[in-house]
């Protein structure tokens, strides 16, 4: 039996000194053809030295890809956030977009407090509170 359950997982990390600037078009080529293979969709958020990254799809396939991307050297202290069953997409469309510091996505104070606070894990909020935050987000870069 094959399983079509619909996975999430949310992951922090942050830039280790071999990356580049230029890393981060490489990431994301490779990204959005691994990922548009397999169906797994989401967000990619360069934020400073810290990524935030969202990844969903078959559970098979989430699974698969975070550990690849768990092993790569140009990111470190890989740290899960959200890992669960989800019942919906919050990205459908996206193979991985970008957020990086130069979006004006980031000019939307409430969305770079949020961010700041999850990469800085001041302040823990439930996986649910999370979802619908990046949820709220992906309609409004959408706009
Ligand atoms: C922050 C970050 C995010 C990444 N996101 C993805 C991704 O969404 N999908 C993907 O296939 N590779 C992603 N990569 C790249 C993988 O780590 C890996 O280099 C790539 O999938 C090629 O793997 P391979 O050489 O084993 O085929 C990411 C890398 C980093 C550092």
């Amino acid at each position: 039996m094959t399983t079509t359950q619909l996975h999430r997982l949310l992951y922090r990390s942050e830039q280790t000194n071999i990356f580049q600037e230029i890393d981060l078009q490489k990431i994301l080529n490779t990204a959005r053809d691994k990922n548009a293979a397999r169906a797994v969709t989401g967000l990619l958020i360069s934020r400073g030295l810290f990524f935030l990254q969202l990844l969903e799809g078959n559970a098979e396939h989430v699974v698969e890809t975070f550990y690849r991307i768990k092993q790569d050297a140009r990111h470190k202290n890989v740290e899960v956030i959200v890992n669960e069953e989800a019942a919906s997409r919050v990205f459908p469309n996206w193979s991985m977009g970008l957020i990086d510091d130069t979006s004006s996505s980031f000019s939307i104070p409430e969305m770079l407090k949020t961010i700041d606070s999850i990469l800085m894990q001041k302040e823990k909020k439930s996986n649910v509170k999370i979802v619908e935050i990046l949820r709220v987000f992906s309609m409004k870069i959408k706009n």
